[in-house]
């Protein structure tokens, strides 16, 4: 199957043409024949976090061309393909409208059929890219600006939510306390980059583990993210240098720390041998590093795909979609945006 892939559901236009054998079976697999992304990172830098009015119009200008170079760079016409998905939720409506539309459009107009896809399956999905994709049943750490989950994969299309974040997801604390040190955003890539010459031990920072007894494989950080502000208010500003080092460390630490144990801890759980990470806050150094260790000294299989596969764009959207074509799914005519859709 050819499938194209739109996903506009925050702050990237992306559109990706994925050639998919075995959509309906166990273990899918994708090779990417184009894969554009136009992020909008740089619209939204100045107001600290993304606009979600900025987001809908930027995606409105971008949505036909970046659709188009990834058909050019496939070297295939909209008739050459087997069908369409689109990430109809969740994530901010206006952003999602515009992909919906353009797709039930592209669809209409080429006498493709279209379905709607969740953007949390495309995430967990997008492993099927890479050569060494495991076989389910296996856990996926979903952890993105928007999203923190852990997800029981059992085989595609069949997924029993593990927990998920209680307030902040993890990105949205690396940029929240990116922010507060005056570091440009989105900020986890700046924080990684100057943890790396700082000392994780020197400050001991809450891990932001849920206390509730139901909670188990639950996630917290706002309360990470106010110790961080204490901590910067206590000492009277912002540190610089080899303090701010290791206070970016710390902090990072703290964060991963969480992660890393719960991840490991639903995975002995529910007795699943591999761990798949995805999502941008997958790129973090620290936390691929200890997800590596901790997996490995519980004989879990760590699956980490390339950055490029983490972060948003329209090949996961198009293996999602491809499964769900393959069984036969439609989306009407009437398909909507669903912002708080839930996997
Ligand atoms: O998946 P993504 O591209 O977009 C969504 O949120 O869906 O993830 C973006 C998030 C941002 O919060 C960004 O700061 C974070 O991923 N991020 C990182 C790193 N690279 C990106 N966080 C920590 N360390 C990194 N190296
Ligand atoms: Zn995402």
């Amino acid at each position: 199957m050819r499938v194209l892939g739109l996903e506009t559901s925050c702050d990237e236009t992306a559109a990706a043409v994925v050639e998919v054998d075995g959509a309906a079976g166990e273990r899918p697999r994708g090779r990417a024949l184009s894969d554009v992304v136009h992020t909008q990172a740089d619209l939204h830098a100045r107001y600290g976090g993304v606009v979600p009015e900025l987001a809908s119009r930027d995606h409105l200008q971008r949505a036909l061309p970046v659709v188009d170079e990834a058909l050019r760079r496939a070297g295939l016409e909209l008739s050459d393909l087997s069908g369409i998905g689109v990430t109809s939720g969740p994530g901010l409506v206006g952003a999602l409208l515009v992909g919906v539309q353009m797709a039930k459009s592209l669809s209409a107009a080429a006498g493709l059929p279209l379905v709607g896809v969740n953007h949390l399956e495309g995430h967990l999905l997008a492993v099927g890219l890479e050569d060494s994709a495991p076989a389910p049943p296996w856990l996926g750490l979903i952890v993105s600006g928007g999203h923190t989950s852990l997800y029981e994969v059992r085989a595609p299309g069949r997924y029993r939510a593990l927990g998920h974040t209680l307030d902040d997801a993890a990105g949205e604390a690396f940029d929240k306390v990116a922010k507060l040190l005056g570091l440009p955003y989105p900020g986890g890539a700046h924080v990684d980059r100057l943890a790396r010459g700082g000392d994780p031990r020197a400050i001991a920072f809450p891990r932001g583990l849920s206390t509730r007894p139901r909670a188990e494989f639950d996630f917290s950080f706002s309360g990470l993210k106010t110790a961080v502000l204490q901590h910067v208010r206590e000492r009277g500003g912002v540190p610089q240098g080899q303090e701010l080092a290791d206070l970016c460390a710390s902090f990072q630490e703290a964060v991963c720390d969480a992660l890393t144990l719960r991840a490991v801890r639903a995975a002995r759980a529910a007795r699943l041998p591999a761990l798949v990470l995805c999502g941008g806050v997958a790129a973090n150094s620290r936390l691929r590093a200890l997800a590596a260790e901790r997996a490995g000294a519980e004989g879990i299989a760590l699956h980490l795909p390339s950055p490029r596969l983490c972060t948003d764009n329209g090949a996961m959207i198009a293996m999602a979609g491809a499964l769900r074509l393959a069984r036969g799914e439609r989306a009407p005519a009437q398909l909507a945006a669903d912002p708080g859709w839930r996997l």
